[in-house]
């Protein structure tokens, strides 16, 4: 969506702290170069949390409260876990909600480029570093672990993996350091991790563009997200008093209030509450204060700070 394109624009080069430019997919050639001595984490651990031990944000696209509830495969999901009836995205487009999410803040960021956030600037990876809490950050189909381009299929050129998708990627505090990076890992690591059993207590998961449902429609993303959950749901390396959050970036809809389709489920969700719905008011910022009041950790002191947890 652009609707908003010539206004942002004009905001974003009016905000001189934070450089941005246009996407484009990085060369083949480099990402095979890059890709040879990329450094890959994946750190574990066992701090007990309030009401869960692990926490996962699973992220689709654009789409409207209404339209995704009636999805018969977001129905079956719905069915498995409690419906967040009254959950608002932050903002229009995508990139500020990412961003949002694990910052409090969308910091400036008005559009979908390739922003870069003050390195003082702290998320969600700070407070859980300081607290003991492992995590990371798995989306399908980029390259290595860390990398910061966007990538197209090689076949087609269809858009495959995006920056603006990656919630941590436009933080300056992630990406000047190795280590942060080297969490940033793509679904083939995911799925090494949850073998080898080796995942993390904190884990935002963003599908590629067609699975989203960015560059398809709310029936592939319904689809994707029953078969993706189907077989974690029943995992024991998964599930470990495990709360998922499944939710869209925002509403297709730029003039409706930016409800979008939430569901929580996993085996931290007690038998009783499955198929259930929850009307309190949430937000994307409810995700950091869910997580912070869960493991007991100091918070940003933004939208964090004001908004309602899950639990
Ligand atoms: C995923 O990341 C790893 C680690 O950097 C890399 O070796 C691998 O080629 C990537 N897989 C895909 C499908 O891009
Ligand atoms: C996204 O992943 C699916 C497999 O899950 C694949 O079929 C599809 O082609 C990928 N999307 C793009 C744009 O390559
Ligand atoms: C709904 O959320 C509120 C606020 O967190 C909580 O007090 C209540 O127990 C929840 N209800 C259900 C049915 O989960």
């Amino acid at each position: 969506m652009k609707l908003f394109t010539i206004f942002t624009t004009a905001f974003a080069f009016a905000t001189a702290s934070h450089a941005q430019t246009q996407y484009t997919s990085t060369a083949a050639s480099a990402v095979e170069a890059a890709r040879a001595t990329a450094l890959t984490l994946s750190p574990t651990s066992s701090i007990k949390g309030k009401t869960f031990n692990r926490f996962v944000s699973i992220w689709f696209e654009n789409q409207d409260f209404d339209i995704a509830a009636a999805d018969p495969s977001l129905k079956w999901i719905a069915s498995q876990g409690i419906t967040l009836t009254n959950y608002k995205a932050i903002t229009h487009p995508s990139q500020p909600n990412y961003v949002a999410s694990v910052g409090g803040s969308q910091h400036w960021v008005w559009e979908d480029w390739t922003f870069q956030i003050d390195k003082s600037v702290k998320t969600i990876v700070d407070l859980l570093e300081t607290g003991g809490v492992s995590w990371s950050v798995y989306q399908q189909d980029m390259q290595y672990s860390g990398f910061e381009g966007n990538w197209v299929n090689q076949q087609n050129g269809a858009n495959m993996y995006v920056r603006k998708h990656n919630p941590v990627m436009s933080y300056d505090s992630v990406t000047s350091n190795t280590e942060r990076l080297a969490k940033c890992k793509n679904f083939t690591l995911f799925y090494s991790d949850l073998e080898a059993d080796t995942l993390p207590q904190w884990m935002f998961i963003t599908p590629n563009m067609t699975n989203n449902g960015h560059d398809s429609s709310v029936t592939v993303a319904g689809a994707f997200a029953k078969e993706f959950l189907t077989p974690l749901l029943s995992n024991q390396n998964f599930m470990k008093n495990t709360l998922v959050q499944l939710t869209f970036d925002e509403s297709e809809n730029y003039f409706n209030d930016n409800k979008v389709f939430t569901v929580l489920l996993g085996d931290a969700i007690p038998e009783t509450l499955k198929g259930t719905v929850n009307d309190t008011a949430f937000n994307h910022y409810s995700i950091l204060a869910t997580v912070e009041k869960n493991w007991g950790l100091s918070n940003l002191g933004l939208g964090d700070v004001g908004a309602a947890a899950f639990w």
